[in-house]
């Protein structure tokens, strides 16, 4: 058995946990996530903050973890933290704390990919979220389609062209003059919304498209997010000629956040089921913030059911940034022998690890 101190500082999230395991026999024994709210007054993360906001949370962080599993630091036997991709100051505050505990404790560190880690967090709660699996990752900063064959090797067959799904989110719900971030508020008023009494183009979908196109398994947000913009617009400049009651008619909040979600989610879930298809995997594991999206997740479920395959979904503890998925990658790597020397640096942007063509 291994015991991982796992540390996340990436984006907003100050976040440290500890883990025992072997293979995939793991015990999350705590798990403490900080999350800066600073941000939300500025309506988006302010990169400096960030950073600022790590550095002092970090290591009442770490006091706080070490409670909780009521253990003793010097019990650690290894220490893995996310070195990328992400935000290169608040990734640095990690990397540095990483790396002086892990020498002033005389103990191996680990650097781990940011999305790695969201690869393994949901396998925390799901004892059968394990390879071989087609992955989602749909976060603020990140969109991915992964293929992962076994822990370690992976295949990126589709990604955004622009905005992550979250960011779409965001943006959107922003338009809808929601507060930041938008994704879980945009969900909620969505709920009260009438189905297809506005409805958006699915982005670069089509019927046509073939396994072998750049697009087949590509997802492109961008101008779904110019067409809600362009619907305001619209309403707005039609309440400035005629009458109040033509723009209240063309723009219902709540009707135009279930068509862009309807949108959105239909274009996820059509791109995975391509993915579930073309390399007949029987699972499909979800993850990063907008895996918390009930509508995504029914409708994956739903759509994927077809193909025989299911759907595993991480609780929004685990979906969300957080050091378990970081320490569980880590434990990962640890025994396979990686280890990271005291050169260990942070990475804004960086590919996933293990990739096979
Ligand atoms: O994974 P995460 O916590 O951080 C990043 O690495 O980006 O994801 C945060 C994103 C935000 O864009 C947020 O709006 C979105 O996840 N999100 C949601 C929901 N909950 C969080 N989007 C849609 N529906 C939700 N319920
Ligand atoms: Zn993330």
């Amino acid at each position: 058995m291994t015991r991982v101190l796992g540390i996340e500082t990436s984006c907003d999230e100050t976040s440290i946990a500890l883990l025992d395991g072997t293979g995939d026999a793991v015990t999350l024994r705590s798990l403490v996530i900080l999350s800066q709210d600073v941000h939300g007054i500025f309506g988006g993360v302010v990169p400096e903050l960030a950073s600022r906001a790590h550095l002092t949370a970090i290591e009442p962080v770490l006091r706080r973890t070490l409670a909780e599993a009521d253990a003793e630091l010097s019990s650690v036997d290894a220490v893995a933290v996310t070195v990328g991709p992400g935000l290169v100051g608040a990734l640095l505050v990690g990397v540095c704390f990483g790396k002086a505990l892990a020498y002033a404790m005389d103990r191996p560190l680990v650097g781990v990919h940011h999305m790695e880690g969201h690869l393994f967090a949901t396998s925390l709660e799901h004892a059968d979220a394990v390879p071989p699996f087609t992955a989602l990752l749909v976060s603020g900063g990140h969109t991915m389609i992964v293929d992962v064959e076994a822990w370690g090797r992976y295949r990126v067959l589709g990604r955004t062209r622009d905005d992550a799904a979250g960011e779409a989110f965001d943006k959107v719900a922003k338009l809808l003059d929601l507060p930041y971030p938008g994704g879980p508020h945009l969900e909620r008023l969505a709920r009260g919304g009438q189905r297809n009494a506005v409805r958006f183009a699915r982005p670069m979908l089509r019927r046509d498209q073939r396994p072998g196109d750049p697009d087949y398994f590509d997802v492109s947000f961008s101008g779904l997010k110019t067409a809600v913009l362009n619907q305001r617009k619209a309403s707005e400049a039609g309440a400035d000629q005629s009458s109040a009651k033509a723009s209240a008619e063309s723009w219902v909040p709540a009707d135009v956040a279930l068509a862009f979600q309807d949108a959105l989610v239909d274009t996820l879930v059509a791109k995975t089921a391509r993915a579930v298809e073309h390399l007949g995997r029987e699972r499909v594991v979800l993850g990063g913030g907008v895996a918390c999206n009930r509508a995504l997740v029914d409708a994956m479920r739903e759509r994927v059911a077809t193909l025989g395959a299911q759907v595993y979904a991480p609780s929004g503890r685990l979906a969300t940034d957080n050091a378990a998925m970081i320490a569980r990658a880590g434990l990962f790597h640890f025994e396979r022998g990686h280890r990271a020397g005291l050169d260990l640096n942070a990475h804004a942007s960086l590919s996933l690890p293990g990739l096979i063509a």
